[in-house]
């Protein structure tokens, strides 16, 4: 093809996704392949300079302002910013800045995230909010007043005094991951579409025409620098201005700022930033550094859309396209049957990824997923990777509908699905190879019976090879058994003998757990186990004593009312007990008189001396009950630095605060 040809069609596909991405809030393809087209792009028009026309996408901003909204001129453009996507990128912007300024010095940068939002300009007219707008093109926006100032963290009015005549902040506005789940949660409970990821949901929300909706959405905002300003001496220094912005005006600005030296200090910030990632409360998807001075910014100026003094350095996309070969059922431990999309390998997150789980039939029909398509694949952190939607308009018409088996594809036993039910479910039960495999496969694992080197390889040779069939049998196994099986050396049998043995001595909880009871995850088999305190007790519960313990509902009362009187289950737990499985039970009268019994807190801010984590064990040990949101019940809040929400709301309960010194206080008093 011609290159000027490629060029156009470039081009026309880079402001189709544009238009969908700003204005729709709903893009068809994932960041990753728009920044591959922009590339390409940007690489064609630099061999070819004499084809750079002035509409070109690269010689822009990006969006274009929504006609609903009446429109603003931004007095100074809104620019957008180069991205880097290796280390060698970043040493060459470096050398380049040092170049330009001719610098021997190491450069100094602001580090800060990037956010995953949309861009926004805050006008502040001595000291009150007047004016927010969208950054829409970059030089007019969308006027967003109205739902900019129902943002809680957004001040009306800046705190302290000293306010400019004029002061124009710029940031991001994004929504939490926490309140994007919520609020999907909530779309689909309403029978609406779900968000593809919270950017969407936060420029969604922000360009609500009624802004009570706005109001509902849990909206956050960073600043990240200043555009237009009257009346007020400026810091010399990038993060001097953002600090200033925060500590005097109120302006929210992000703790993960920092100061670096030199592309070394960039790369390790990058680095630990990258770690952060799937902690951190909200999207990132990169890096910025900018030169900290603002003399040296204002040396290195423009070039069309982005600043000479900036880079973003992009993360590995956590979201790529591919295509579902095929359509396969997996049967889990209860006999869920999940069907699970092969995919055409592709690199996302990190690694290479083949397979994604399409959780149950529901999922499927709501995102209307064939065999065949192709997919946004996401693949977050250490989760499992999720298909995010089809992109329709690749299909070519022979993609093929996904139907659920009438007979388990593992034992051929009948599928059922209950009327309500998302999940279908194998009748099969410990008949099914495959459930029996999961049980065994659930009971040796970690937070279970933590039985080391029986992973899911082995027991599925032991099973076929028909040695076990029940998790009994386990402790039955002779070494004889063991080595003869393929691949086991004598010494890997003896090892895994002295697992099982070592295994034997467990605690009530993890017994509990490793029965793999329906709906009876860990923090439930903890509960179970401090209400009865025995096994026997537990196996002798009806129904109201069992609903009685905090977590335990009609339904997972149910699964262990029928798990305790099915025959063979009683079987194998006494067989257990005879091989030497035991545990301590918990003394009951003890656990009564803890002192902080029947008090609940909240733990909220940054500590000093000890982390959250041990404050919590700490706080449990002694009886009481570590919760994730302050409510009247909360008997109090343990607020360490920068703590936010929750101590206000804490505040306006009337719940009582302690520093993490009165925490230590109360301790203290009962520690012996
Ligand atoms: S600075 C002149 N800093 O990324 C520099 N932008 O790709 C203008 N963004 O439009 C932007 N976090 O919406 C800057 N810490 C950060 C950012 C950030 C997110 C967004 C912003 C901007 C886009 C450019």
């Amino acid at each position: 093809m011609a290159i000027q040809q490629q060029i156009k069609n470039l081009r026309e596909q880079i402001q189709h996704h544009n238009r969908l991405y700003y204005l729709g809030d709903n893009p068809e393809i994932p960041d990753s392949e728009y920044d591959r087209l922009f590339q390409q792009l940007q690489s064609l028009e630099s061999q070819n300079p004499e084809l750079i026309t002035p509409d070109s996408p690269t010689q822009r901003v990006g969006g274009e302002a929504l006609k609903a909204f009446d429109q603003v001129q931004h007095e100074l453009p809104m620019l957008s910013l180069d991205n880097g996507f290796s280390n060698d990128e970043i040493t060459a912007f470096e050398k380049r800045i040092n170049e330009r300024l001719e610098l021997s010095d190491r450069l100094e940068f602001t580090a800060e995230p990037k956010l995953d939002g949309l861009a926004i300009s805050l006008v502040y007219d001595r000291g009150l909010l007047t004016q927010a707008a969208t950054r829409g093109d970059g030089s007019t926006g969308e006027n967003v007043t109205a739902n900019i100032r129902t943002i809680k963290s957004i001040p009306l009015r800046l705190f302290g005094t000293n306010w400019p005549q004029k002061l124009e902040v710029r940031g991001e506005v994004f929504m939490p991951k926490k309140a994007f789940s919520q609020l999907n949660e909530r779309m689909q409970q309403q029978g609406h579409k779900a968000f593809v990821n919270p950017r969407n949901a936060a420029a969604g929300s922000l360009r609500q025409l009624d802004s009570k909706i706005t109001a509902t959405r849990s909206l956050d905002f960073y600043a990240y620098g200043v555009g237009v300003v009257l009346g007020w001496e400026i810091p010399k220094y990038h993060f001097a201005q953002l600090q200033y912005l925060n500590a005097e005006w109120g302006i929210p600005v992000s703790e993960e700022v920092k100061v670096v030296t030199g592309v070394e200090g960039c790369l390790q910030y990058y680095n630990e930033v990258l770690q952060k990632r799937d902690s951190l409360p909200y999207e990132i998807d990169g890096v910025v550094y900018k030169v900290n001075s603002i003399e040296q910014q204002q040396k290195l100026g423009f070039v069309s859309r982005a600043p000479r003094w900036a880079i973003a350095h992009k993360f590995p996309a956590e979201e790529e396209l591919t295509k579902i070969i095929e359509v396969d059922f997996q049967v889990g431990r209860t006999g869920t049957l999940t069907p699970v999309a092969r995919l055409k390998p592709v690199f996302v997150g990190g690694v290479t990824v083949s397979n994604a789980t399409l959780h149950n039939m529901d999922e499927i029909e709501r995102k209307d997923i064939r065999i065949g398509d192709t997919v946004i694949i996401r693949r977050a952190g250490d989760v499992i990777p999720q298909v995010v939607k089809v992109v329709a308009n690749r299909r070519q018409g022979n993609e093929k509908i996904i139907k659920l088996p009438e007979h388990c594809p593992v034992c051929g036993s009948a599928v059922v699905r209950e009327e309500g039910d998302a999940s279908a479910r194998c009748e099969g039960g410990l008949f099914c190879e495959a459930q029996r495999i999961e049980a065994i496969k659930h009971f040796a694992s970690r937070r279970a019976m933590d039985i080391d080197g029986l992973g899911e390889k082995l027991i599925t040779q032991l099973v076929e090879n028909k040695l076990i069939n029940s998790i009994d049998d386990l402790f039955r196994l002779s070494k004889q058994q063991l080595s003869e099986l393929e691949r086991m050396a004598e010494k890997s049998a003896e090892n895994l003998l002295v697992a099982l043995e070592n295994s034997k001595k467990t605690t009530l909880s993890k017994f509990i757990y490793s029965l793999g009871i329906r709906e009876v995850g860990e923090a439930t088999a903890v509960s179970l186990a401090n209400a009865f305190g025995s096994l026997e007790a537990l196996m002798n519960a009806d129904r109201e004593v069992l609903e009685k313990v905090s977590d335990v509902g009609p339904i997972v009362a149910e699964h262990i009312l029928q798990f305790f009187q099915e025959e063979h289950n009683r079987n194998v737990i006494q067989n257990l007990r005879e091989e030497g499985i035991r545990w301590e039970d918990i003394d009951l009268t003890h656990l009564e008189n803890l002192p902080l019994q029947g008090q609940t807190f909240v733990l909220t801010g940054k500590m000093e001396e000890l982390t959250r984590d041990e404050a919590k064990q700490k706080l449990i040990a002694l009886g009481a009950k570590v919760a994730s949101s302050v409510s009247a019940k909360t008997t109090a809040v343990i607020a360490g630095a920068k703590a936010g929400s929750k101590k206000t709301k804490a505040k306006k309960l009337g719940v009582e605060i302690l520093t993490e010194q009165q925490l230590q206080e109360l301790l203290g008093k009962f520690e012996a």
